[in-house]
């Protein structure tokens, strides 16, 4: 009888506890003019609820507190906004104080010189220096030749093996930008930077703690070590005197003194590259695997699109730059597959001062969650959103749409959007023109907080 009132009395002490804790860390949010919604624990807010129920419990909070809500998320207080007309005016509007907001690891690891980092002419100077070297027309002077070659050797020899496919497509976002950015100098570093750039993404989506044995820790470390690896690359090129026509030529020769970077911006231009190109294409180029094979009718479309080009050309010829401008369908592919699988779920930006958003006031430094997941199953702007359907790219200019976000918008629109696009088209190219390939089956997917096979995605490969 005692252990059982000592026992109720510590579940009432521990509920008491509990709701004044939850009580208190909403009374501390309760400021005049803020968007309604729930802040959770003290430190903690409602991050566990958003990782593990993820898209649900947005759409949950957004039921009962409208499409623009406040939480604590991610170590910080965040307003979430579902609204897609505030989402663009939100991105629309760096200028007014709505400055990217990335958690601090990813600051200090990608570099205090690095893009998501830098506002105003700061941002304008970096932005202007990478757009010189990933523009459509670098893509179709320079780098279309290299990524060619390097995708037809980098899928050679995978007819009859069972191959992972996240792993390859891995493999394949970072050593063609590695190929990109230092052409022949890549073999060179390749093999040092794998590992070093893997715990780098590790450390960029860890808490910033900075002791041995933590992600941010050796993240940190291999910061230190690629920075050292590219500072060698940079004295060889220099003292060789050789003239290069890779993205690193061509940033170490600028002489435009609006795009002139020191080498420490150089580097951190190098790692925004690499970075931002890793998941997105890799990610995007394995779902697009996944979703042709379990829609043939598209795979064949698809297939004939890409026989047509390589029927007009030798079996070594690379792909054209009006090649790659003919591939209507893949695009159409390539941009459904971003949409339904949500590659990209959402941008983050901070406020640099207190303003008024949609009637609300937001505080100094909140973070803002410019959700734009929702929009992507829209069923007015795509009936049936969840059905794979390419053609519905084709005949409506469905890209130009003022919601469509899958690159982002504003000031901030993905730079490398065509490159990505030219890099998944080309691996497709050879992909689909050399092989079929069936599921070995049994793979898990999961789609929040991020795309991916937790232990691969496996394909069973042969000869097309
Ligand atoms: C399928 C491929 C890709 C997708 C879906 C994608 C998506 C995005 C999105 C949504 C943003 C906006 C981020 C924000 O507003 O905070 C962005 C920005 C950016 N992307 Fe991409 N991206 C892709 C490929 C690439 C590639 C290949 C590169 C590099 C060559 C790249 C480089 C960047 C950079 C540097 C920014 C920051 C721009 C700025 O802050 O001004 N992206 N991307």
């Amino acid at each position: 009888m005692a252990v059982f009132v000592v026992f109720v009395g510590v579940v009432l002490g521990l509920c008491i506890i509990c709701t004044a804790l939850l009580r208190w860390n909403e009374v501390r949010y309760r400021k005049k003019g803020l968007p309604p919604g729930t802040m959770g624990w003290p430190l903690f807010g409602e991050t566990t609820d958003f990782l593990k129920e993820g898209p649900n419990f947005l759409k949950n909070q957004r039921a009962t507190y409208g499409s623009f809500f406040k939480s604590h998320i991610l170590g910080c207080p965040t307003v979430v906004s579902m609204d897609p007309e505030l989402n663009r005016y939100i991105l629309l509007n760096e200028g007014k104080g709505l400055v990217p907001g990335y958690p601090q690891s990813m600051l200090d690891i990608l570099g205090k010189c690095n893009i998501a980092a830098v506002h105003g002419s700061a941002h304008k100077k970096i932005r202007g220096a990478l757009l010189n070297i990933i523009s459509p027309t670098m893509i179709r002077d320079h780098l279309l030749l290299t990524i060619d070659g390097f995708m037809s050797s980098h899928i050679s020899n995978w007819a009859g093996k069972i191959v992972d496919i996240q792993e390859k497509t891995k493999e394949m976002a970072l050593l063609s930008s590695l190929k990109q950015i230092a052409g022949v100098d890549a073999d060179l570093v390749s093999e040092a930077f794998k590992p070093e750039f893997q715990k780098l993404v590790l450390g960029t989506i860890s808490l910033p703690i900075n002791l041995p044995g933590t992600n941010y820790h050796s993240g940190s470390q291999a910061r230190k070590n690629i920075i050292k690896l590219w500072l060698d690359v940079l004295q060889r090129r220099r003292a060789s005197r050789g003239t290069y026509q890779d993205m690193l030529g061509f940033l170490m020769k600028t002489e435009d003194p609006k795009y002139k970077l020191n080498d420490e911006e150089i580097i951190d231009q190098i790692i925004a590259i690499l970075y931002s190109g890793f998941e997105t294409v890799s990610t995007t180029s394995m779902m697009a695997v996944k979703y042709l094979h379990d829609h043939p009718r598209a795979l064949q479309e698809l297939r004939e699109e890409h026989l047509a080009i390589r029927n007009e050309k030798g079996s070594k010829d690379p792909i054209t730059w009006s090649d790659y401008k003919s591939m209507r369908f893949t695009r159409a592919v390539i941009y459904e597959t971003a949409r339904l699988a949500t590659v990209v779920n959402g941008v983050l930006r901070k406020t640099t001062q207190e303003m008024e958003l949609n009637g609300y006031v937001i505080p100094k430094g909140w973070r803002i969650y410019v959700y734009t997941r929702e929009i992507n199953y829209d069923p007015i702007l795509y009936p049936e959103p969840f059905t794979f359907n390419p053609w519905r790219w084709m005949d409506k200019n469905l890209d130009s749409h003022s919601y469509f976000m899958l690159f982002g918008g504003g000031g901030r629109l993905c730079p490398g959007k065509e490159l990505g696009i030219v890099e998944i088209s080309t691996f497709l190219h050879y992909f689909i023109t050399r092989y079929r390939w069936e599921e070995v089956g049994g793979d898990e997917l999961i789609k929040f907080p991020r795309v991916a096979a937790p232990n691969g995605l496996h394909i069973k490969v042969s000869k097309f």
